[in-house]
């Protein structure tokens, strides 16, 4: 097709035609040239104002020092400065006052949940149900004592744990390996101790067994198998088992080779007011 001559009148066009059709060569709306020049002008003040050129280490650091990681830690900054007052009131407060507190209790439970969950929960179970050898805390069954004062010293500086003289202490010795029982004897102790929490069991045998238990074990476990918290003796009249389910076997085993259930001290693990929230926790375990 032939090439139109280009109009010299108005409107101006570029001169480019095709197929008849011809481009008109405006000027750019005004609007448009302004978003245009701003956008611009944004695009340089952004780049100088904030970090935007990737270098090896991160980035070219911007004038107004910018870092959302900066902004990150002044957040959490915030918070915990927030969550001072409450920590610094619960490491303040009488243990036993912290429960009457409503705003503290709730505090220290929900804190206290979390805390338990992450650091607790792999040996004592989700929501504290225990296991073979790890003691549930839901039950009101306790071997060194269930008020807030003795569960936070308990936590404190754990049980058997040799890194920490404030702990608690005392062993369910070995009768058999240390030879202060005959075999003999154990496996009479072993029928008789089922008998402590009702169990029936042949008279012969009862009445050895606790000549043998009185002598052996009631400095521990008490003349009638209920234990003694100063010594974290297990109460063995009760239906609860920290080892096996009482059954003969079991008790068997714990009498030849003893017991030395280790938990953990927490002091420097954890801060006085974590532990304080974690005790407030288990103490209201099981209580609602
Ligand atoms: C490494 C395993 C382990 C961890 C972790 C652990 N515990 Fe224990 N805990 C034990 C064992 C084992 C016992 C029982 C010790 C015994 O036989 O006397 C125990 C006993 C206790 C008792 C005493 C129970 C009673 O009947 O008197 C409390 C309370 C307790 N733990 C709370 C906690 C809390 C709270 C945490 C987390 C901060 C925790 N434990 C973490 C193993 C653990
Ligand atoms: C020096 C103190 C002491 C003496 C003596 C002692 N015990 Fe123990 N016994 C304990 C302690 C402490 C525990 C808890 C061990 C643990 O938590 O790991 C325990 C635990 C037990 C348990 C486990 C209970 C459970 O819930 O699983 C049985 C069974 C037991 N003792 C029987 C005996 C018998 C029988 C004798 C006498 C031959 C005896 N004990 C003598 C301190 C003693």
């Amino acid at each position: 097709m032939a090439k139109k001559p280009v109009k010299k009148e108005d409107p101006k066009t570029t001169g480019h035609s095709w197929d008849g059709i011809e481009e008109f060569n405006n000027p750019l709306p005004r609007w448009w040239l302004w978003t245009l020049y701003l956008t611009i002008i944004w695009g340089i003040a952004y780049v100088i104002a904030y970090p935007a050129w990737p270098l090896i280490n991160g980035a070219t650091p911007g004038l107004l020092g910018y870092s959302s990681r900066i902004e990150v830690k002044n957040d959490i900054e915030a918070a915990n400065a927030a969550l001072e007052g409450l920590n610094t009131r619960i490491v303040e407060a009488d243990l036993t006052a912290i429960e009457s507190d409503e705003e503290l209790l709730n505090y220290a439970k929900r804190g206290g949940a979390a805390i338990f969950f992450t650091n607790c929960a792999q040996c004592h179970g989700e929501g504290g149900a225990g296991a073979d050898g790890f003691p549930n805390l839901n039950d009101d069954d306790w071997l060194w004592g269930g008020s807030i004062e003795d569960i936070h010293l308990t936590i404190s500086h754990g049980i058997r744990d040799e890194t920490d003289y404030d702990g608690r202490v005392g062993d369910m010795l070995a009768f058999g390996d240390d030879q202060m029982l005959e075999p003999e004897q154990i496996d009479i102790l072993a029928a008789y101790v089922p008998s402590l929490s009702g169990a029936e069991v042949d008279p012969a045998i009862a009445e050895e067994g606790q000549a043998l238990f009185l002598d052996n074990c009631a400095a521990c476990h008490t003349d009638d198998g209920s234990g003694d918290v100063f010594v974290g003796s297990a109460d063995l009249a009760d239906h609860i088992w920290l080892y096996g389910d009482g059954d003969e076997e079991t008790i068997r085993q714990t009498i030849t080779h003893g017991r030395k259930g280790l938990m953990p001290s927490w002091t420097g693990k954890l801060t006085e007011a974590q532990i304080r929230m974690v005790a407030v926790y288990v103490h209201t375990l099981g209580a609602e």
